[in-house]
Formats: C-alpha cells, sequence, structure tokens
C-alpha cells in the first residue's frame, strides 16, 4: 500500500453521510426539509458525485453527471422532491419535500456515492395535522341529552371528558376513531348525560406530537339556556334551547304517562 492509496483509505474512512438522529416532523400539507450533509475537500468533483434519497426500495429523487434524473422517480414524489443544488459542492445532500403526505410517513435513506464509494445512512419522518375546532351536535331521548363532538386530525389524539371537579368522565364517555380515505383519523366522541341538570363538562383532546390541546367547557342549564365557551357553538344556541325544551316536554310527558299507571 503506497501513501496515496493509504490517505485514499483514511479519508475514505472518515467520510460519512449525516442526518439528524431524531424523527423528523412533517405538518400534512407543508413542505419538509430531511437534512444530509457530507464532508467535501477542495478537489471536490461534483459531477461526478451521486445522491439518492429512497424511503425503502422506492426512489425519491436522484441527483447525478451534476444534475437530477427523475426518470426512477416513483410517482408518489413527482413534482414534489427537490435538492439544494447550489449547495451541494458544501456537502449539502438535504432533500426538500413540498405537500406532505401522510404517504410520506417512513425512514428515508440519504445516499452519497463519490469516489470514494457510496455511504448511505437512515432519517426517520412522521407525519401530523392538526386537529381542526370540533363540531358540536345533540341529540335527545326521554332519559337525557347526548353530546357528540367530531373533529379530524393526525396521529391519534387523547380524548378526556372532566367535570367541574377535574374528575375524569368515564363511564358515560364512548369515543371511536376511524381513518378516512387520506388516513386522518376522524374523532367521535359521545358523552351521555342523564336527566337536565345544570351541568358543565370539559372536553380535552390532545395531540402530542403538535403539543395541540384542545380544551372546551360546554355547560348545560336546565332553565332553558346554555352556555358555551369560548363563544365556538354560539351559532348552535338556538337550537340547543328547542332541544332541551323538547326534552323537558319529554320528561313531562313520561310522568304524566306513569301517572295515569
Ligand atoms: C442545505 O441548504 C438548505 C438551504 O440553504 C438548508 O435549509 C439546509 O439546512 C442545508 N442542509 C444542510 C445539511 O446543511
Ligand atoms: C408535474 O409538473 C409538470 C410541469 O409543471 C406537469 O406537466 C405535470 O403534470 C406535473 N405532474 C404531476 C403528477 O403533478
Ligand atoms: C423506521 O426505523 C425505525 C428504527 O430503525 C423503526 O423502529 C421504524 O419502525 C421504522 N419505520 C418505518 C415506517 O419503517
Ligand atoms: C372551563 O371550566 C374549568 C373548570 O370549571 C375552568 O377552570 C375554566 O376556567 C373554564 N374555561 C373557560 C374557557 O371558561
Ligand atoms: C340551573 O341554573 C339556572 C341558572 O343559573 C337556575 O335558574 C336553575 O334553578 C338551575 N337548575 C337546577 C336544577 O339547579
Amino acid at each position: 500500500m503506497n501513501w496515496k492509496s493509504c490517505l485514499t483509505f483514511v479519508v475514505s474512512f472518515l467520510f460519512e453521510t449525516t442526518v439528524p438522529s431524531e424523527t423528523q416532523l412533517a405538518i400534512l400539507g407543508q413542505h419538509i426539509v430531511l437534512d444530509c450533509s457530507f464532508p467535501v475537500d477542495k478537489q471536490w468533483d461534483r459531477t461526478r458525485c451521486q445522491i439518492e434519497w429512497k424511503l425503502d426500495k422506492v426512489v425519491v429523487h436522484s441527483f447525478y453527471y451534476g444534475q437530477d434524473h427523475l426518470n426512477d422517480q416513483n410517482s408518489h414524489y413527482v413534482n414534489r422532491t427537490s435538492l439544494y443544488h447550489s449547495d451541494i459542492q458544501k456537502g449539502n445532500a438535504s432533500l426538500r419535500l413540498e405537500h406532505a403526505t401522510l404517504g410520506d410517513e417512513g425512514n428515508y435513506t440519504c445516499t452519497v456515492h463519490t469516489e470514494m464509494g457510496p455511504k448511505r445512512t437512515s432519517v426517520s419522518l412522521k407525519l401530523a395535522a392538526f386537529y381542526a375546532e370540533p363540531r358540536l351536535k345533540f341529540s335527545t331521548s326521554a332519559c337525557g341529552v347526548e353530546l357528540l363532538l367530531t373533529t379530524k386530525g393526525y396521529p391519534r389524539p387523547s380524548v378526556q371528558w372532566l367535570t367541574v371537579s377535574g374528575e375524569d368522565v368515564g363511564d358515560d364517555t364512548v369515543t371511536h376513531l376511524s381513518q378516512d380515505t387520506q388516513g386522518l383519523y376522524t374523532v367521535s366522541s359521545t358523552v351521555s348525560l342523564q336527566g337536565a341538570v345544570n351541568k358543565t363538562l370539559t372536553f380535552i383532546l390532545k395531540n402530542e406530537a403538535l403539543g395541540q390541546e384542545i380544551r372546551r367547557n360546554i355547560t348545560l342549564l336546565s332553565g332553558n339556556s346554555v352556555d358555551v365557551s369560548p363563544g365556538v357553538y354560539q351559532e348552535r344556541w338556538w337550537f340547543v334551547i328547542t332541544v332541551l325544551a323538547v326534552m323537558l316536554k319529554y320528561l313531562k310527558l313520561n310522568k304524566l304517562y306513569r301517572t295515569h299507571l
């Protein structure tokens, strides 16, 4: 081994691609940059460098002979990927991905080939979407009122209903999660209240990935009035009054019915 091949060996040993070690988080519909860098020396030749980004075996983006080559690119990524061409000679192999979708989740490998051979490293991408303002629906039966809150987002949230004293309503709540065609979770959370008593409940939804918390108080007053904070459900106000009125009528009818028995 002469000194030159020995040096090449040492340099090759030191040549590594670097990506962030922590999972990257993209927000649905927004762009994300997956960082990847590699060392370059003075004689570095951009035309002899190849950069390839893959998700498992799927080709996300490839660059060689000094330009992008997208013939093998998977259709899922068409028109959504780019490299920072002017920064490649500084060792920047980062991938910019536009309009992130839930299908983009996974482990991406960044491979850089130079005279010193290929080096690859993986970076993991997760998606998240903020939960929308929940929609409130009421339904009544002879024995009480049922509140249903629905909202959509990603990933799975935690959902809780609390009483004024901070206790979990637990038993009287049912929460369903389903995924739409896009993969977003539809959350439907129902709480059943017995009788027309004054009650305030707090609905809490948390999307840990984004540090999002939705907290809404819902107050039902038996005296034909409803108060909901913070003003979100006001358009439903009159509807609720009607619903409560109908419910009270039901209860009265029930009483009448019972006395007739
Ligand atoms: C590459 O360049 C882009 C644009 O300047 C920058 O946002 C990104 O952080 C760079 N990545 C690395 C690994 O330097
Ligand atoms: C990608 O962009 C080109 C040029 O703007 C356009 O002709 C093509 O339809 C686009 N393809 C997709 C899948 O969006
Ligand atoms: C990505 O890699 C990590 C660790 O290597 C693994 O736990 C995870 O399941 C992988 N994710 C996907 C979507 O393949
Ligand atoms: C909601 O109710 C809780 C408990 O009763 C109270 O501490 C909080 O201030 C209320 N929030 C709003 C926005 O009214
Ligand atoms: C409910 O609250 C209203 C208004 O504060 C009050 O007039 C009514 O008596 C209360 N009803 C019960 C059952 O506590």
